[in-house]
């Protein structure tokens, strides 16, 4: 070979010897190649498994795949670019054959609503939303309305309400409807909806899954059922993620055990100092024994893990102190997300939900004097102590 073709192939394209790496490498070509055509044919008849083009297939990504689906107890899960996507596919394999209608939780993440009612509304999806804890409201929702997919969260976004998944999984399945669960605030050391009898379960993996603030992603796990049809789009669509996000989300899934005891932990110890604060109005908080679904939880999630999410009222506060006592904090960071090492804080209102009108806002609950909190692997010594001086009026 010239020098000029040595320089495109020299060194690469060679076969692994015969060891096992002890972590899943990158893998970043974009296609493969096997010793004979007719093997190359087989895989892309799916007769033999293996990757033949990076929008079907990548080691990485599918060592994450395993990973998860073990997790979560599924069929078959699909890694892709963000948590929203995983949402929009798995509503788009529900509804492919089904009822063009969606009943969904009336407290949600608040693109996920902004989604439903504006790209899925623009396509002609009807939704109808109802309160997922008020069994009896939802299953005349969806007798009602005969829906082709039900979401919910399994803790909502932010006022961390726990649905019996169980239970709406029962009339979901009673209708016919595939359910989809966003399991993203509870992960599945809390809680498997797969086991419970829901259909679909998704996250946004850039929260606990990956869980170190340096990754967007997303997974959705599936039953038998649906597998085929999410399969087929995300291989006609391409919305993938790419192997760097998987390894990185992979790494951060080995510790999630251990980040959520701690983190859950933190969170019930800051629940109940906030609760005593003279500045704070109310607390939510799942593992609260006065929760709304104080008995949901203790039914469904392990003993002493409810979450790692704390929501509160600021006392007689308007914006402007939400925001003077976010930006005094030290240690905590205020920034759009949860779920990571370190603690965040965040003003629904201006941010998860800002894409709700007022009045929506209000009528969930979501107010201005709002914050929710999630709890970091820090020392609770710190995050309380930041807190507490963030709180202390001018
Ligand atoms: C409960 C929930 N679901 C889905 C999403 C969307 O995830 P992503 O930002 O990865 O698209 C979020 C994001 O905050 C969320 O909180």
């Amino acid at each position: 070979m010239k020098i000029e073709s040595k320089t495109v192939h020299a060194g690469d394209r060679k076969k692994a010897g015969n060891f096992i790496p002890v972590t899943t490498p990158i893998y970043t070509a974009s296609s493969y190649f096997y010793d004979s055509m007719a093997q190359l044919d087989r895989v892309f008849g799916r007769e033999e498994q293996g990757p033949s083009y990076a929008r079907y297939d990548n080691p990485t990504v599918t060592a994450l795949q395993d990973l998860v689906n073990e997790l979560e107890g599924g069929h078959g899960t699909l890694a892709c670019s963000s948590g929203m996507m995983a949402l929009h596919l798995a509503l788009l394999a529900a509804l492919v054959d089904r009822p063009k209608r969606v009943v969904a939780a009336n407290v949600l993440y608040g693109a996920t609503t902004h989604m439903l009612m504006t790209v899925f509304g623009a396509l002609g999806v009807e939704t109808t939303f109802a309160d997922a804890c008020d069994l009896r409201a939802f299953e005349a929702a969806v007798a009602e309305t005969k829906p082709g997919a039900v979401i919910v969260e399994s803790i909502s976004n932010p006022l961390l309400r726990v649905c019996a998944v169980d239970r709406i999984a029962a009339i979901a399945r009673h209708a016919n409807a595939p359910l989809i669960v966003d399991n993203t605030f509870a992960t599945p050391l809390l809680l498997r909806p797969l086991e419970l009898g829901a259909s679909m379960v998704i996250h946004s993996a850039t929260k606990y899954l990956a869980g170190h603030g340096d990754v967007l992603g997303g997974v959705i796990v599936s039953d038998q059922e649906n597998f085929p049809a999410l399969t087929t789009l995300l291989r006609t669509i391409g919305p993938n993620l790419g192997p760097f996000e998987a390894y990185l989300t992979m790494r951060g899934i080995k510790t999630l055990a251990l980040r959520m005891e701690k983190q859950c932990a933190n969170a019930r110890q800051l629940a109940s100092w906030l609760a005593r604060h003279p500045r704070v109005e109310h607390v939510y908080f799942p593992g609260d024994p006065a929760h709304p679904d104080a008995a949901t939880v203790q039914r469904l999630f392990p003993k002493d893990l409810a979450g790692a999410m704390v929501a509160f009222d600021l006392k007689d506060a308007a914006k402007q102190d939400v925001f003077a006592f976010m930006e005094k904090l030290k240690m905590i960071v205020c920034a759009t997300s949860l779920g990571d090492v370190h603690s965040m804080v965040l003003h629904p209102a201006m941010s998860s939900h800002r894409d709700l009108s007022p009045k929506h806002r209000e009528r969930l609950g979501i107010r201005d004097n709002l914050v929710r909190v999630s709890a970091g692997i820090e020392a609770i010594e710190d995050i309380v102590e930041d807190l507490d001086q963030a709180l202390k009026a001018d």
